[in-house]
């Protein structure tokens, strides 16, 4: 039989998953799952890079997290879902690899280099106080991936740096000690971007303008009412361009059948925008519904979640030993074992 290739992707935990996520990332990974062996990793030690002083966020998110891949059908029976500090072989390997990267590199990781100058107020005005984690986290990602030996990972485009710093840390340690290590592939999807509700080209847990999984209908409604519309409608029956209408945005993802019909009534002033907002903002609600009632399983039985994570760890935690252990024949640093 042949071997079915490895697929990693992660995520870091710091808020719940919204609907830019769902059509970003989790319909491919439920898609994936069906064809590969599948890794997902809560990428903790990550957010705790930028969350060093708020370690009960990172705390309370990873089951949030872990809540909302199961209930929009990852399937722990295909896909290994673990957290990445329960796996100590990742920070061992970081270690190992950080003398394989030089710190100018890592300063001109572009991903970087952005979040840096974002993140004023823990890294200082021009990133003076940046601290050795931070500027070292693609090192700790190229571990993630390096000790799975995973082949495939899909990622947005923001995440491309990271995934060329893993392959050049991969060859370089090849090359030094021998072939060893498996270097990946980025997969990238041509996977939408979601705009917000404010019309920002970008929905984000941070920005406010995000419609979570686990929203209620009633946050859903109180949400899209205040959805940005055409500024040139003022009066009910003004008629309007749909097309730089939020509303008329997201009709187009969640109101497949009655799209054209709201697209038309709309360009002839047929259409109220409070109206058509609460057809939307139910459209919403059913799309989510199946979601919505699973996410309640979950809430009522944590413990199913708590199984699932520790057994998706401890297999998560089998395959990093085995990786490990050539890792450290291959480095000379397999002290006692006999050969
Ligand atoms: N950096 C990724 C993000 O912010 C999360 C992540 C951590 C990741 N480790 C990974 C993604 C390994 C893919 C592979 O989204």
């Amino acid at each position: 039989m042949e071997e079915k290739k490895i697929v990693l992707t992660g995520d870091r935990p710091t808020g719940k998953l919204h609907i830019g996520h769902y059509f970003g990332s989790i319909q491919n990974r439920l898609k994936l799952q069906e064809q590969y062996e599948t890794y997902i990793l809560i990428a903790d030690v990550q957010a705790l890079t930028d969350n060093f002083n708020n370690p009960e966020k990172v705390r309370t998110a990873i089951k949030e997290l872990a809540k909302d891949y199961l209930s929009c059908g990852i399937d722990p029976e295909k896909c290994t879902i673990y957290i990445q500090s329960m796996i100590p072989e990742i920070a061992e390997l970081t270690v190992f690899f950080s003398n394989l990267v030089t710190v100018a590199r890592l300063e001109r990781n572009p991903t970087v280099k952005t979040e840096i100058a974002q993140k004023k107020e823990l890294f200082g005005n021009n990133g003076e106080s940046i601290t050795y984690g931070f500027l070292g986290y693609p090192v700790s990602q190229a571990a993630d991936i390096a000790v799975f030996n995973a082949e495939l990972i899909p990622v947005g485009e923001d995440q491309l740096p990271m995934i060329e710093q893993t392959r050049e840390i991969v060859r370089k340690f090849n090359s030094m000690y021998g072939d060893t290590l498996v270097e990946p592939e980025a997969l990238v999807g041509k996977f939408p971007r979601i705009k917000g509700l404010d019309g920002n080209e970008k929905m984000g847990k941070s920005l406010g303008n995000a419609i979570f999984l686990s929203d209620s209908e009633e946050e859903i409604q109180k949400k899209v009412m205040g959805a940005v519309t055409d500024t040139s409608k003022i009066k009910k029956d003004d008629p309007a361009n749909p097309e730089i209408c939020m509303v008329g945005y997201y009709h187009k993802l969640f109101s497949n059948d009655s799209c054209k019909e709201v697209f038309a009534e709309c360009r002839k002033g047929e259409r109220g925008c409070v109206q058509c907002k609460k057809q939307l903002a139910k459209n919403i609600a059913e799309y989510l519904r199946p979601i919505r009632e699973k996410r309640a399983y979950y809430d009522n039985n944590p413990e199913v979640i708590d199984k699932i994570l520790i057994d998706g760890t401890n297999r998560a935690r089998k395959k990093a030993k085995e990786t490990m252990e050539k890792i450290k024949k291959n480095m000379r640093i397999n002290y006692f074992v006999n050969e």
